[in-house]
């Protein structure tokens, strides 16, 4: 049997550079994966260009238009019904999900942060890492669970912190490392190959360490 390609979602707020990266990355392995929409909570923002130059339908949710949390989440909610998405990738979505959301989709979507979790949670992360005098920093990619950034990570990507960085220097060299890992993710899972169990991510049925597969 010939299986079908995973129907994906990719959620952004801005410029969707990792969305980028995951378009390209799925060009070249359209068996594996299908990104069916791109969603917004911002209208105009780049990422919806993106979407549009890759002939991937944009969708505009404006929080905006919403006057509490819990009826925006059942707007996109939904509209991934609707969709028929199997997998949630938030790249960029600068939105706190409700609960309740983020449990109907529990093992089913994914984050990509820019500190190595656990550290650095929440917004800032580049600056804190500089104003802590990190020698190194970077990103990591894990499962979305109620807890803000807090669900298992699945892979981190390591960058060198030089004493004179800007936090624009710094946030180019993690962001880099970001579109190699994303798409790399976002293909395990739509190949079967990583689940979450137990609060934890399994990849080829092995249990990940905490700080996720390429722990060094
Ligand atoms: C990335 O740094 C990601 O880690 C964070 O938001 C940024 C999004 O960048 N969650 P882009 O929109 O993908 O260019």
């Amino acid at each position: 049997m010939i299986n079908s390609p995973t129907s994906v979602a990719v959620l952004i707020s801005g410029n969707g550079s990792n969305l980028q990266a995951i378009l390209d990355y799925f060009n070249d392995k359209p068996d594996v994966a299908k990104i069916i929409a791109v969603i917004s909570n911002v209208d105009g923002a780049y990422g919806l260009t993106r979407a549009q130059q890759a002939k991937v339908p944009g969708i505009v949710i404006d929080h905006k238009a919403f006057s509490t949390r819990q009826d925006y989440d059942q707007a996109l909610l939904e509209t991934l019904t609707e969709l028929q998405v199997d997998l949630v990738v938030l790249a960029g979505f600068m939105r706190i999900l409700s609960e309740d959301f983020v449990k109907t989709w529990e093992g089913k979507m994914l984050n990509i942060h820019p500190s190595l979790l656990p550290k650095y949670k929440g917004l800032h992360t580049h600056q804190k890492a500089l104003d802590a005098g990190d020698k190194e920093h970077g990103a990591s990619v894990h499962f979305v669970t109620p807890e803000l950034d807090g669900g298992p990570v699945i892979i981190q990507s390591k960058v060198p912190v030089f004493e004179d960085d800007t936090t624009t220097e710094l946030a180019e060299r993690v962001q880099q490392q970001e579109r190699n890992i994303y798409p790399l993710v976002v293909d395990w899972f739509c190949s079967k190959r990583l689940v979450m169990v137990n609060n934890k991510a399994v990849l080829d049925g092995n249990e990940l360490p905490e700080s996720g597969y390429a722990a060094d």
